[in-house]
């Protein structure tokens, strides 16, 4: 063979391996541009001007390095676009220095600042999970370097426009409540956990952003010492809380949010709380973001063990597909704490029962499935 020759054939076999690539395998390795298998864990997806982006924690042996950022314009191939956002040596005095922890970041584009701004739930530092807050960063470019601008609890002196009146006074839970005990359950049922952290803010720890059509963006968040979800209206730049917020599920003990749009209905599927270990998903459905929200059942379809533990993950987002109404797909992280980079993602297309969506398990698949 001719140099020529060779190369051509070279060529043929990589756009034909490239053709045969093109599908998602949930679970397994997902080698990014260099070969190296994608550290971005519990993430999130931006579109913008026909890329997308992926967001998520990069973590090595010592915990989280920053925010990951990849970019593709299929979903099956990622080119690894380096930290957007870099933990840095300096001392405790930054949120963003090692040690610290930052999860599940998400990056939204705001239309009329023309800014991309990116939340994050933070740690401190021998604190355990206790901070509980949230940190915001933005960028003129999708990938970054994002600068923090601030890092608080949200809502703090601002009432749920859900609660009762009667619960706006009563006793205060002293200190920090053991999940699921009955003190734990009897404050998030009368609002002892929000009235408790009134003054200084609601605690955020899991956390997503949702863009409604409109450009309004919501910030949900498990809080009330994980008993809760609350959903916060953003103000006009994204930067801040806009004091508008409710409470979801109060006593539900949900967490790793993610919300989707769909014909006039807002959904949510989520896990329980139990740390790295996978188990059942819930799901839900509102009229508005701010609206009442009504649980669904489990939204995996499968064999027990699926149905008991996800596929072995746990929620992180759902992307709408551009270009394909209707297309949703669900992310989800099965951990692997020994060695987080090794982290595997879940990705499997939304379908319905009804008016109601679900998750199947497949080895393999690709955007056609939409079609
Ligand atoms: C999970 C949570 C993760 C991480 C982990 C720590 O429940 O979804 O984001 O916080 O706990 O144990």
């Amino acid at each position: 063979m001719t140099n020529q020759i060779r190369l051509l054939a070279a060529a043929l076999l990589s756009a034909a391996a490239a053709l045969a690539g093109a599908a998602f395998h949930p679970g397994q390795l997902w080698p990014d541009n260099n070969g190296v298998h994608v550290n971005a864990h519990g993430g999130g997806l931006l579109y913008h001007e026909g890329v997308y982006y992926w967001f998520g924690e990069s973590r090595d042996g010592r915990g989280t390095r920053g925010v990951s950022c990849y970019s593709s314009r299929d979903l099956y191939d990622w080119k690894d676009e380096g930290l957007a956002l870099t933990m840095t040596a300096d001392g405790p005095s930054s949120v963003i220095s090692r040690g610290n922890a930052i999860e599940r970041p998400k990056v939204i584009y705001n239309r009329k600042t023309r800014k991309f701004v990116m939340w994050f739930h933070t740690e401190l530092r021998g604190r355990g999970y206790d901070a509980a807050q949230t940190t915001v960063a933005q960028s003129d470019k999708a990938a970054g370097p994002y600068a923090v601008v601030r890092s608080l609890r949200p809502d703090a002196g601002t009432w749920p426009l859900n609660m009762p009146a009667g619960q706006k006074e009563g006793p205060i839970p002293a200190g920090v409540l053991r999940q699921t005990s009955k003190e734990w359950l009897a404050a998030a049922t009368d609002g002892g956990i929000v009235r408790r952290d009134f003054k200084g803010g609601q605690m955020a720890r899991d956390m997503t952003l949702f863009v409604d059509d409109d450009g309004i963006a919501y910030h949900i968040h498990a809080s009330e010492e994980n008993a809760t979800l609350h959903i916060s209206q953003l103000s006009d730049d994204y930067l801040s809380f806009s004091g508008k917020w409710v409470r979801a599920f109060p006593g539900g003990h949900n967490e790793a949010p993610a919300v989707f749009h769909w014909k006039g209905k807002y959904y949510m599927i989520t896990s329980g709380c139990t740390g790295w270990t996978p188990n059942a998903a819930r799901s839900g459905v509102a009229d508005a973001m701010l609206g009442e929200w009504h649980a669904l059942r489990n939204p995996v379809r499968g064999s027990k063990e699926q149905t008991e533990n996800t596929f072995e993950s746990q929620s992180t987002y759902i992307l709408s597909v551009q270009g394909k109404p209707g297309a949703f797909i669900f992310m989800a992280d099965r951990w692997r704490p020994q060695n987080h980079a090794d982290g595997r993602y879940v990705w499997l297309p939304i379908q319905w029962e009804g008016d109601k969506p679900i998750v199947q398990w497949m080895d393999e698949w690709s955007l056609k499935f939409f079609d």
